[in-house]
């Protein structure tokens, strides 16, 4: 019964979408062909529509729902690199809004598919995602010593990508897209810095999300929480690390005028472990135990960064209210891990579980030496993206633990100085710090808006430029100011609710 069935649906929905408003020049999805881009050599594509599409779970690119879509599926490779890239191009058959979407990764993945995809395209986008060739598993032991992977990890499959997407929604819909956008968080929000800054004809507007731009950087400081814990002796317990971290809290919750167990602005909280030392913490039930200078100085180590044996600064610690423990423990942070042993070490089966210091510094200075040019994404050149009238924006969790948010921070900074101060930046590049937010979401504050997109196309197509955003969650709203604004209390009012609050 099943062939027929398909039969019957392919034809309806083909009528179905002809009705009315069929453009002069669409193709059915049965009949569409892959223009390969550029340098890319086609291996073989598929065009299924696909009917009742869903993602059950949370969204943050769209709305969540069901579609029927035109799903194609194709591998490309370039040259005789033996490389095989997978795209996956979303065309919804009823109700596409004019839009084209690319989606990103997370860590050592390239895309994140159905999760972005199927919102998406619920939402009228049409959207697409790509593997780079590489596994999603994250496994970067099979693909390091590839000079043509490492290339479309880092930047070209996701440029490609947008080559065909916006092609095959040319070639569907009989028309180009009227606007093309960006979305990604993490190494997604990476991927749309190094579209702004080596495609900027690719996009529109991006939202470039607690973007892990500083590859080279962030990697090796992301390991630091680990070598900290082991220079104090025996590791200090988490509960430990925990219970100074809420102190931090109590210290600099009212900077902003109200008890809301957030730190609005921690540029502005300088609280010092050593100033706990002694507390009483109860780490179980029948144990009491007390803050040490060793426990004191480890916590304020990892909290103020990456420093070489001469106290140098390397790269950006974390801030108060964020949780210092996940990294802290055996064996460390995976993708540092991954990056130390397969990119820097090139020995997969390298044990790297305990590093100290003066190897680790070696290391950094490796990593951004030879790696900083292609990984880092950190060129605050966006005079290209601005010219072509791109909008871009980042909003990025002051409590965020795998990312640090001064370096976003740092380089919202340099392209300030380079385009010639805030006001210019604020014509294509505006940044959001959110109290209490973890990385891409999570943490004790207000979450992230469930339709990150929408301040963007009011951006890009109404010339509407977000002043804040809206997040909310935890039983709390606040609406998050542009940089270098934060927010205070009003001083009266339920401090759970954003109208009770303003951007100084
Ligand atoms: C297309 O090529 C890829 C990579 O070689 C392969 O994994 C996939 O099965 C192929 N798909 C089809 C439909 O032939
Ligand atoms: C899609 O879902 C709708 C509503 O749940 C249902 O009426 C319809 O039969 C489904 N179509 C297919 C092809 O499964
Ligand atoms: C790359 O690494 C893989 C897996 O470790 C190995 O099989 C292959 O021989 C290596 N190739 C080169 C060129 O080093
Ligand atoms: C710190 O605060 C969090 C959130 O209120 C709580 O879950 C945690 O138990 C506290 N840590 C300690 C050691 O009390
Ligand atoms: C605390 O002590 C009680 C009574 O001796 C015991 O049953 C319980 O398991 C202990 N809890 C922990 C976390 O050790
Ligand atoms: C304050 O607002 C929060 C969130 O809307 C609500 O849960 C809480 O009950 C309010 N508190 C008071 C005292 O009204």
């Amino acid at each position: 019964m099943l062939p027929p069935l398909g039969v019957y649906l392919a034809l309806g929905s083909l009528v179905q979408s002809c009705l009315g408003s069929c453009a002069p020049n669409t193709t059915p999805c049965s009949a569409l062909t892959v223009t390969p881009p550029k340098g890319a050599t086609l291996i073989n594509a598929t065009a299924t529509e696909r009917y009742n599409v869903t993602y059950e779970g949370p969204t943050y690119n769209g709305v969540a729902g069901s579609v029927d879509i035109c799903d194609v599926e194709v591998y490309l490779t370039h040259g005789d690199a033996g490389d095989a890239v997978r795209f996956a191009i979303y065309l919804p058959l009823k109700g596409w809004n004019g839009r084209w979407q690319g989606t990103g990764g997370g860590g050592f993945a390239a895309g994140s598919f159905d999760f972005e995809l199927v919102p998406a395209a619920v939402s009228g986008y049409s959207a697409g995602a790509t593997d780079a060739g590489v596994n999603l598993a994250g496994d970067t032991d099979v693909w390091y010593n590839s000079t043509q992977l490492v290339e479309n990890f880092v930047h070209l499959s996701f440029h490609e990508m947008t080559v065909l997407g916006k092609d095959l929604s040319e070639k569907f819909y009989g028309r180009k897209p009227d606007y093309s956008y960006w979305f990604g968080c993490s190494t997604g929000g990476r991927q749309g810095m190094s579209e702004a800054q080596r495609y900027p004809e690719d996009y529109d507007g991006i939202a470039a999300l607690a973007p892990a731009i500083n590859w080279d950087k962030i990697t090796i400081a992301d390991y630091w929480p680990l070598t900290a814990q082991g220079q104090g002796g025996e590791p200090v317990p988490l509960c430990k690390l925990s219970a100074i971290g809420n102190a931090s809290i109590s210290a600099c919750d009212l900077l902003d005028g109200a008890a809301d167990g957030l730190i609005s602005n921690p540029l502005k909280c300088k609280f010092d472990a050593k100033s706990v030392v002694g507390m009483k913490v109860q780490c179980d039930e029948n144990d009491t135990t007390i803050i040490t200078e060793s426990d004191a100085a480890v916590w304020n180590k990892i909290r103020n960064g990456f420093k070489d044996e001469r106290g140098n600064f390397l790269w950006y610690g974390l801030e108060p209210g964020t949780n210092l423990q996940n990294q802290a423990i055996q064996p460390g942070f995976l993708i540092s891990i991954q990056w130390i042993r397969d990119f820097l070490l090139r020995e997969p089966s390298l044990d790297v579980s305990d590093i100290k210091q003066d190897q680790l510094v070696d290391l950094f200075h490796q990593s951004v030496s030879g790696f900083g040019d292609l990984w880092g994404t950190s060129n605050p050149d966006l005079s290209a993206y601005h010219a072509r009238g791109g909008k871009m924006l980042t909003w990025h969790g002051w409590s965020d633990d795998l990312i640090s948010p001064l370096g976003t921070l740092d380089y919202w900074k340099r392209v300030v100085e380079l385009a010639g101060g805030e006001e210019k930046t604020d014509e294509f590049y505006r940044i959001f710090m959110a109290p209490g937010l973890g990385h891409c979401g999570g943490g004790p504050g207000p979450q992230i808006p469930t339709d990150n997109l929408a301040p963007l196309v009011e951006w890009v197509e109404k010339g509407k430029a977000p002043e804040t955003i809206l997040f909310s969650g935890n039983g709390q709203t606040r609406n998050i100011c542009k940089f270098p604004k934060e927010l205070e209390y009003r001083g009266s009012g339920n401090v759970s609710d954003a109208a009770n609050w303003k951007c100084i």
